[in-house]
């Protein structure tokens, strides 16, 4: 059995009135900076404030706690409490999610934010039966772009041969074959080494990402495709909801729906500050031009078949929604 201690991150509040009932973990593999961190050290303070410091969260960022599969898998059996996740790792485990992170399937940030915010979303935080965990609320992450430490990708060809690393993810390894390339997948954290020693050419990829993990030293080449949108979500471990009454699980709900508006905040402008940074860096990024990018688009086309085939009027939904 895991025993996982409950460290890390939680500033000591010296007047707290009353001993915690619960201290739970949560896992977060960004670094302490990063606007999903931020978000979860907000849902922490926002829980053991409205319930008079009973529920304590102890926020473990960097990582610690393993990578995001691993954590997941924790979950399941109550390892680990609460987690923030990528939705590519999470759909192997639920495998309807991979519905919001197709290629290409959203216009921008607000047609995603629409969907996830409304009846689609709701539905779809509502899915999760049988899987162990219970989702609560959607946090941002962007899109996705390609970057390289061997040349700039500028056209549809350059794919073809480049070991590119990808999530641990099904429908990722699949978007890369479908472009040409070869598929790497691999865990967040071991990315810049393999990077460094060239065991991959490049990887793909969100600005903040991008930055905060310090790839751009080693992958200089962006190229602004961004191929997907793939929405964050913050769980628990149903094992540790059933521990909880309806009124600590109405006040965890809530406060997850307002960390998730705050993360959303600190997110715009840490896109901005980090693609500012990286170009300062002397970071060479390509902007694909529209006919380009519809070409990877053509490409990609086929795994709308081969992934969503039972979803059609799931994606129907979600592209009427940006219209
Ligand atoms: C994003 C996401 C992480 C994820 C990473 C990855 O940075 O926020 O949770 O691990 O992508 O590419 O693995």
């Amino acid at each position: 059995m895991v025993i996982l201690a409950a460290c890390g991150g939680r500033k000591e509040d010296q007047t707290k009135a009353v001993d915690p009932e619960f201290v739970f973990t949560y896992a977060e593999n960004q670094a302490e900076d990063y606007p999903t961190t931020q978000g979860a050290y907000k849902f922490a303070e926002l829980v053991e404030e409205k319930t008079g410091g009973r529920i304590v969260i102890s926020v473990n960022a960097q990582g610690v706690l393993g990578d995001e599969k691993t954590v997941i898998e924790q979950m399941q059996f109550g390892g680990v409490d609460f987690a923030r996740v990528s939705l590519s790792p999470l759909a192997e485990f639920v495998p309807r999610l991979n519905v919001l992170q197709m290629p290409y399937l959203y216009t921008g940030r607000e047609h995603m934010w629409k969907v996830l915010d409304g009846e689609i979303g709701d539905d779809f935080l509502n899915s999760f039966d049988g899987s162990d965990l219970v989702a609560l609320s959607w946090y941002d992450a962007g899109a996705r772009n390609f970057y390289s430490s061997t040349r700039p990708i500028t056209k549809l060809e350059d794919m073809k041969g480049m070991k590119i690393r990808v999530q641990e993810s099904e429908l990722m390894v699949g978007m890369m074959e479908a472009l040409g390339a070869t598929a790497v997948p691999m865990a967040y954290d071991k990315v810049y080494s393999a990077l460094q020693t060239g065991i991959i050419d490049g990887a793909e990829n969100n600005w903040p990402s991008y930055e905060s993990t310090a790839h751009y030293e080693v992958a200089k080449y962006y190229t602004i495709d961004e191929h997907n949108r793939v929405p964050e979500l913050q769980l628990v471990s149903q094992a540790t909801w059933e521990k909880l009454t309806k009124e600590d699980r109405d006040i965890i709900r809530e406060c997850a729906q307002e960390s998730s508006r705050y993360e959303r905040k600190l997110w715009e402008e840490r896109e901005r500050t980090s693609e500012e940074k990286v170009r300062a860096a002397g970071c060479q990024v390509v902007e694909l031009p529209p006919e380009e990018k519809a070409r990877f688009q053509e490409a990609v086309t086929s795994m709308y078949g081969k992934y969503c085939a039972e979803y059609v009027d799931v994606i129907d939904a979600i592209v009427a929604v940006g219209k």
